[in-house]
């Protein structure tokens, strides 16, 4: 992320005058966002293609698409603001009040602040835009703050309003559950109000993630068709509403779940709502994913443009099960693979109450000293030995029962007087509402990074949600606040961390991935997409993290078969191809390999360092999907079109199922590739008849490549295109 934002044109516009009509744009390279000033009204004039001149946009009539609906004066729909302000009033009217404009870095982002104000009330709302302009993305919040008597109080208070006009609507959502991550669903929005949402408050994404593409008109393409893709970043509980009206358009509002959480606001104090991230396309969904992907690497999560680590984590290898010998080992045995980093996982603190199994220690974040009797400092030491780093897995926003801290600070934890305690995975909550609390968490990690300077990498994991939501911190009138300040304390702690240790590598977990939104990926490099390491499902899962996440965000293990998870057993090379497609890493006991896998594992790694860039950077194409086809492809090209991986996944053998010859994207026409086939077995030969021969881009586009027929299942390809003059 960049910080250091210079401000190089501050333009305080007043009402910017196109041909007298007063129109606000916001724009992208590609795409225009036209607010329109009607009878002091804000409305929405136009979303879509980019217009080239506005002049003539509300010749049309009237809008009637309102910028932002506010409860008490016209409600026929949902709102996107409700509030009872100090005197009881329950409604607000607001009227444009001013607009601003300011353009940061380099001129790519233009950030537009439209002003407005309750009609009687001294009651503001801004509503701020933040256009991408080559990633042709815009980022969009909501800030309220208010001058009046007394205390107001917010109901709904979204963080964004869109609204559209279409024959029909097709609403694309990504909902899963623990090691069963970002399944997509797409379906037709019917009259009514569809809501996806979330109120567990932390790990808020464990069964919906709070992401959607919206296709106008048809069913989304891959390659065509009008299609919103947005990104709510909150690591809180969330709500997407779609509804549609009594005239077929549709209103999508977005922002904090406001499900039991009514906020009290005080005079002078600032509310601000997380941001979504959208982007329109009319090239189909797989422009969108490349959008997000190059503002999420530019912007969207901690050093997008820094080089990613292949490491061996050993959480499947000995769960909670090691000592300092056994780790040891494991690190020796990483840095002959020649992997990176060894990241050491859960199980590693707690004397009192020691962490040998998910029911203690969660809180006590001291070396455990049976286990390690020589400290974190000294397998630091270990693997610099051997060349390699070393990363460690934190839990500090969680407490057992059974710990020293829970000893120390019972009133630490959220939860309801007089009601049963609710234990998840036998832990408790800690109530990040309370700075005190906040300080906590922070100098667990800050001490452990502090005393082990050469710790490089922290995966953060966070495995409960909210229940029972009451803080002993917050005073009895602020209780609905528990869930908004759980995840404001987060994120401050998040940035904290970020600001004392901006070279530490932070890997996002939340039993597996229950938190992926780009609210906390700001303080992140990487995330662990799911527990679910067996490669089929795997292919499923990464291809819906492709959706909205970059390529060198998504953690993707190699682990042992048969896959704890699913006891499925699949090919090695299969588990590697599949690996490859995003962020590298293996999660086994590599000493539980025999001489050939070890050796098939060593060379693997040096390939896949050896095209990393062009997956890490390059552009995504995706080609078939699992959701259609049993022979699953996908590629990613580099920017300047000289480089491509493409990887092929027979995911399911099905006797005498013929596929096309598959027409490649991305590539430059007028370019000439050599087809090489990568990651083979030790004596195996390529069955690719275009292997080792060069081909012009224009046919790899337009005719394709051709595979053999019997991709028996499980068989993989990683085929390496490389421009050759
Ligand atoms: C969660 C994570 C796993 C692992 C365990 C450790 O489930 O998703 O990857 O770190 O916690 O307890």
């Amino acid at each position: 992320m960049k910080n250091n934002t210079i401000i190089i044109i501050f333009i305080l516009f007043g009402i910017i005058q196109l041909n007298a009509q007063k129109l606000i744009h916001v724009e992208t390279k590609s795409t225009s966002l036209v607010f329109s000033v009607q009878d002091s009204k804000l409305k929405q004039a136009y979303f879509g293609t980019k217009l080239s001149q506005l002049d003539d946009l509300t010749k049309n009539g009237t809008i009637i698409f309102d910028a932002y609906s506010t409860f008490g004066t016209n409600e026929v729909n949902d709102i996107a603001l409700q509030a009872t302000h100090a005197d009881g009033n329950t409604s607000t009217e607001i009227v444009f009040e001013d607009v601003n404009v300011v353009k940061e870095e380099d001129n790519n982002i233009t950030k537009t602040t439209i002003r407005l104000k309750d009609d009687y009330y001294n009651f503001q709302v801004d509503l701020i835009f933040k256009a991408y302009y080559n990633e042709d993305m815009i980022e969009q919040w909501t800030e309220i703050i208010h001058e009046e008597k007394e205390s107001v109080t917010l109901y709904n208070y979204a963080s964004s309003q869109l609204s559209f006009n279409a024959s029909s609507y097709w609403l694309t959502q990504l909902w899963g559950e623990l090691e069963n991550e970002m399944n997509l669903k797409e379906t037709e929005l019917t009259q009514g109000i569809k809501i996806i949402d979330s109120k567990l408050g932390a790990r808020a994404a464990k069964f919906a993630t709070p992401s959607f593409f919206l296709s106008l008109n048809e069913p989304s393409n891959e390659n065509s068709g009008e299609i919103i893709g947005a990104s709510l970043a909150w690591p809180g509980s969330f709500k997407l509403g779609f509804e549609i009206d009594n005239y077929q358009d549709l209103r999508v509002l977005t922002g904090i779940n406001p499900f039991a959480s009514q906020y009290i606001l005080e005079k002078g104090e600032k509310f601000k709502t997380p941001s979504l991230i959208y982007s329109y396309s009319n090239k189909g969904r797989g422009e969108l994913s490349r959008n997000f992907h190059k503002w999420g690497r530019k912007y969207g999560i901690k050093g997008g443009d820094e080089p990613r680590l292949t490491l061996l984590n050993n959480w499947e290898a000995t769960y909670f099960d090691f000592n300092e010998k056994k780790i040891t080992e494991i690190i020796k045995d990483a840095a002959s693979l020649d992997l990176e980093l060894f990241l050491l996982d859960d199980g590693w603190f707690g004397n009192k109450y020691p962490r040998n199994n998910d029911a203690a220690g969660l809180g006590d974040w001291q070396v455990n000293k049976l286990k390690l009797p020589n400290g974190i400092g000294h397998l630091v030491e270990e693997a610099t030995k051997e060349g390699i780093k070393f990363g460690i897995w934190v839990e500090p926003e969680m407490v057992n029962p059974k710990s020293e801290l829970y000893e120390a600070h019972p009133d630490w934890v959220i939860g309801q007087p007089h009601r049963e305690i609710i234990y998840r995975r036998n832990q408790l909550i800690l109530d990040l509402s309370n700075p005190k609390v906040q300080e906590f968490v922070f100098n667990s990690v800050n001490d452990l990074l502090v005393k082990n300077p050469g710790i490089a990498y922290v995966k953060w994991d966070c495995n409960r949600f909210i229940q029972n939501g009451g803080s002993p911190y917050l005073d009895t009138d602020k209780q609905s606040h528990v869930q908004i300040e759980y995840a404001n304390g987060i994120l401050k702690v998040l940035e904290k961390i970020a600001t004392v240790h901006p070279k530490i590598q932070m890997m996002l977990c939340s039993g597996g991935g229950g938190r992926m939104e780009y609210g906390s990926l700001k303080y992140f490099n990487e995330f662990w997409p799911s527990d679910n390491t067996d490669a089929r499902q795997r292919v499923l899962i990464q291809w819906g993290s492709s959706m909205f996440f970059p390529a060198l965000a998504t953690c993707n293990h190699v682990s042992d078969v048969p896959n704890n998870q699913t006891g499925r057993s699949t090919p090695l090379k299969f588990r590697f191809d599949v690996a490859m497609m995003g962020k590298f890493g293996m999660d086994l006991q590599p000493s539980h390999m025999d001489e050939d896998e070890f050796n098939f594992s060593k060379k693997a790694v040096s390939i896949f360092k050896s095209i990393r860039d062009v997956i890490y950077y390059g552009d995504l194409y995706r080609l078939e999907s699992p959701y259609e086809s049993n022979r699953v492809s996908l590629m990613y090209v580099e920017k300047e079109k000289k480089k491509a991986v493409l990887f092929v996944y027979q995911i399911h053998y099905h006797m005498r199922e013929f596929f096309q010859d598959l027409k490649l994207e991305g590539l430059d026409p007028e370019k000439k590739y050599r087809i090489t086939e990568i990651n083979l077995k030790d004596g195996i030969k390529s069955r690719l008849s275009s292997n080792n021969k060069v081909i012009s881009g224009e046919i790899l586009l337009k005719s394709g490549i051709k595979f053999p027929n019997k991709l028996r299942e499980y068989e993989s390809l990683v085929i390496e295109l490389t421009e050759e003059k």
